[in-house]
Formats: C-alpha cells, sequence, structure tokens
C-alpha cells in the first residue's frame, strides 16, 4: 500500500508529513488505519484552530449577563404540566438520549464510565438503571421510548457488549440505537504538529459532549427519529443515576412553552461551585462556565442574600427534534473549546514521551453552546437531593461513596413521603443503604402507590 497522493501533497501543504516519519516500517493493516484517520481529519479547520489558539473563549463583559426567569420546581400549575407530558409520552413522541462518549479520566475507571457498579444494594450499572427508567417509561405509557446512547471509539465497543451480554437490560434489541461520536487530534502546543500515540496511530480523543449534534446528525439517527414521529429528545449524561428521564412536569412545560431548548437547573451551594452557570447573555439563554464567571458576578447577592446568578447546571435539556434539524443543518455547528492538556506522544526517535507540564491543544464542543441558538426556551428548578449526583472522582465529592449515599437519601426522602421511617443517625442520614429499582417506582408518588406502609425498615433494603 501507498500513501494516496492527493493526501501526501495535503499533509505537505500543511506541514504535517511527519506523520508518515515510520511508514516503511508499518504492517499493511496500521499502513490502512493511518490512512483511514488520516482522510478523516479536516487539516483546513486545525490549522485554522491553531492560529485561534490565544483568542480562545473571552466570557461576556459583566454589563451583558443577567438573571433568568425561572419555573420553581413547586410551581402551582405541576399537575397540569404532568398531564401534558405524560401525553406526549402516550403518543410515543419522546426519546432518551445518555452521552456516554468520555474517558471518564478522573475516576479511573478501566470501562466506560457507564458500566460502573452504582446501585448501593444492586451493584447495578449505571446503564442498568438508565436503561430501566427507559423502561419502564414504556411500561408506564404504553410506547416504549427508543434509548439512545452515545459511545465514542474509546466506550464504543465495550458498551455495546456490555448490553447485548445483559440483553439490553429488558429494553426490546430495535429500541436501543448506539451511534459513535467524532474524534478530533490533539496539536503540539509550540509548533501545531498533529501528535503521533504510535508510529502508525495519530493521538484522537472524543470531541465533547457537544460532538452529539454531529453524530445524530450524521449517522442518520436524527432524520429516522424523526419521521418515526420522535419530536422531544430527553438529553442527560451517564454519570448522574439520579436522572428523571422524561420527567412527563419537565416534558409539559417544554411543551406549553413550545421551547426549542430546554434545561434544569440546581441552585447553586456557592459562588464558585463547579457547574455551568445558565444565565441570560444579550437576551439569551447561555451557559457560562464556572471557570468563566468573573468573581465579582459570581458572588453577587441580593437583598435575602441569594446569590444572584444561582442556576447551576446538572446538564439535563429536552431538545426539540425540528430545533436539532435545523441547528445541524449548518455546516459549522458548534464551537472548538481549545484546552491545554498533558499529551504522551511519540517524539522524533521513536520514543513516547510523558510530559511534565501542557504540551497540547485538545478540542471539544459543548453541548450548551447550543442553548443560545434557540428562540424560545424553559428553565426550570431541580435540586441536587432529587436529581444530581454526579460520579465524577474515584475519592471525595461525586465519588461512588457520595453518589451512594444520595441514591440512598432519595429512596429514604420516598419512604418518607410514604409514611414511614428509616433509622437515622445522630446527623440525621439514613442509618442503612437504601435502593430503590426504576423497575418498581420512577418517583415518590408511584413508590407511594406501590410500597407496602405496614413495613419496617431495619437494615439494608432494596425495593424491587
Ligand atoms: P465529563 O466532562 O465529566 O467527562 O463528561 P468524563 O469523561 O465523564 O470524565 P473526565 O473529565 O474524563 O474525568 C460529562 C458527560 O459527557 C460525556 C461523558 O460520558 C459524561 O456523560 N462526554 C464527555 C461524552 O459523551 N463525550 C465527550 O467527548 C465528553
Amino acid at each position: 500500500m501507498t500513501v494516496p497522493a492527493e493526501l501526501r501533497q495535503k499533509l505537505q501543504q500543511y506541514r504535517q508529513e511527519h506523520v508518515l516519519a515510520w511508514w516503511d516500517r508499518l504492517t499493511e493493516n496500521e499502513r490502512r488505519q493511518l490512512i483511514e484517520q488520516l482522510s478523516s481529519i479536516d487539516l483546513d479547520r486545525l490549522t485554522r484552530l491553531y492560529a485561534e489558539r490565544e483568542h480562545t473563549y473571552r466570557p461576556p463583559d459583566s454589563s451583558r449577563i443577567k438573571p433568568l426567569a425561572i419555573v420553581p420546581a413547586d410551581a402551582p400549575d405541576n399537575a397540569a404540566m404532568r398531564a401534558a407530558g405524560e401525553e406526549t409520552l402516550r403518543r410515543g413522541e419522546v426519546a432518551a438520549l445518555v452521552v456516554a462518549g468520555g474517558q471518564g479520566s478522573r475516576l479511573g475507571f478501566d470501562h466506560p464510565k457507564g458500566m460502573y457498579p452504582i446501585g448501593p444494594i444492586s451493584r447495578k450499572s449505571l446503564f442498568q438503571i438508565h436503561a430501566e427508567k427507559v423502561l419502564a417509561l414504556g411500561r408506564r405509557y404504553g410506547k416504549q421510548p427508543p434509548f439512545l446512547i452515545m459511545t465514542s471509539p474509546a466506550t464504543d465497543a465495550e458498551t455495546r457488549q456490555f448490553f447485548a451480554d445483559h440483553a439490553y437490560f429488558g429494553l426490546p434489541r430495535e429500541e436501543v440505537f448506539f451511534f459513535c461520536q467524532g474524534t478530533m487530534p490533539a496539536l503540539d502546543l509550540a509548533t501545531g504538529k498533529l501528535l503521533l500515540e504510535a508510529p502508525g496511530r495519530l493521538f484522537l480523543s472524543p470531541d465533547g459532549h457537544g460532538g452529539t449534534l454531529t453524530a445524530l446528525s450524521k449517522s442518520g439517527l436524527l432524520e429516522q427519529l424523526r419521521r418515526r414521529g420522535i419530536r422531544h429528545l430527553f438529553y442527560f449524561q451517564v454519570d448522574n443515576p439520579l436522572v428523571k428521564v422524561a420527567d412527563p412536569i419537565f416534558l409539559g412545560r417544554h411543551l406549553a412553552q413550545r421551547s426549542e431548548a430546554s434545561s434544569k437547573i440546581v441552585p447553586k451551594q456557592g459562588p464558585k461551585d463547579r457547574l455551568g452557570n445558565l444565565v441570560l447573555v444579550d437576551g439569551r439563554c447561555t451557559m457560562i462556565e464556572y471557570s468563566d464567571l468573573p468573581d465579582s458576578l459570581a458572588n453577587e447577592r441580593d437583598a435575602n442574600g441569594r446569590l444572584r446568578l444561582w442556576a447551576g447546571s446538572p446538564a439535563i435539556h429536552i431538545f426539540d427534534m425540528d430545533f436539532l434539524a435545523r441547528v445541524t443543518a449548518g455546516a459549522g455547528l458548534l464551537p472548538f473549546h481549545i484546552a491545554r492538556k498533558k499529551v504522551p506522544y511519540l517524539d522524533d526517535t521513536g520514543q513516547i514521551v510523558q510530559p511534565q507540564k501542557e504540551n497540547a491543544l485538545k478540542f471539544e464542543r459543548f453541548i450548551f453552546d447550543v442553548l443560545p441558538l434557540a428562540e424560545r426556551w424553559l428553565v426550570m428548578e431541580t435540586s441536587h437531593r432529587e436529581e444530581f449526583a454526579p460520579l465524577k472522582n474515584a475519592e471525595g465529592a461525586d465519588s461512588p461513596q457520595t453518589v451512594q449515599a444520595a441514591l440512598t437519601n432519595l429512596a429514604a426522602d420516598w419512604l418518607r413521603c410514604a409514611g414511614i421511617e428509616v433509622p437515622r443517625t445522630a446527623n440525621g442520614e439514613p442509618a442503612v443503604a437504601l435502593e430503590v429499582s426504576p423497575l418498581f417506582a420512577l418517583d415518590a408518588e408511584e413508590f407511594a402507590a406501590r410500597v407496602d406502609r405496614n413495613i419496617r425498615i431495619n437494615g439494608a433494603t432494596y425495593f424491587v
């Protein structure tokens, strides 16, 4: 196999021929794979991104940032909203999409994060908990919502195998859709050269959760789902087992507002919480990353001492399918965010170098950059306790321990709503592990209707 002349010429034009330095020593298979990788990257775009590296995102000036109107969690019209949301589920107009393409580097688990056994008693994986919620929705409303799983080359094969090994957790096979997000190469910070991770292989990483939109569209799934009448896409992250998948109240509000992009928010616990901030910028719903929110604004408080910008994002959204079709029709779509990272690479002598400081630029798209493109939006409050406990780290905050405690707390709250108390420690936390299978109940109301009110909780209890 030889390098196609056109490709060689393009590499020369963009001064990236070094990626062929090991060509003579590659096997035929390695050559084919390298050609495939090189043909799929857009050297022109990369050159432009490199040229812009110093002019990366600048947060909007404080005077342009305002608080958003937010529907409170306990709004008086929740019952009507729920009825409307349930109707759209009964009509089969909703799909659920989980993004599971991340590398989960902070958790340090050897498999895709979705495979992490998080159930405090059951040890069910994140994937199983999500899949069972989708299954339970189908049973409750008589129409099975399709379940879309976005993977990346790093998680794709293992994720598909995991679902197959577990018979798709009871979901009909034809309602489970895997699609793989794109990748982006990393560039050497000093020279803009493509980095190799092996003689015949570029260093590539997933292109960010914003890659969802391009991948949905490219895979043909967006059109396929629209054709079968799916009108709303419920979007969530694989690391949050508390998420209320396709929450009917949220859906009802999204419908009532004719919203194109709806978001849930959780009240920030402090000004510098590591959460995206949902705000208005120039009159549009916009997310500003915690690291980009000017300190003065982050610390502003109202007369009651409450943070003025208090809306943190748990990355829970509903997108209108026509809106997604409209925004994905544009060529450029979402911007790339540029990050300086340490990336191990193959040097000129064929040695892998582990850099001590940032040596590379990585490029990612973020899903929330689509929010300001919406003409109509809706923002609704929820709470950490009810709906947000992400698994990010191996220890400390957002770790298996805190996520399992959150699952136990949620079950204890549902038990209390049903009039059943649980043994508690001196500081009021449940003293035993508790867990509710999504197939037993999806929310406090369903739990109260199903649980035997005469039970006594004396030890770890799993409702299944
Ligand atoms: P995070 O940004 O928290 O990344 O992803 P992560 O992969 O879970 O963990 P770290 O940062 O490497 O430790 C938030 C959500 O977005 C998904 C993740 O799978 C997770 O559900 N994601 C992230 C993607 O699907 N693709 C990406 O390229 C990045």
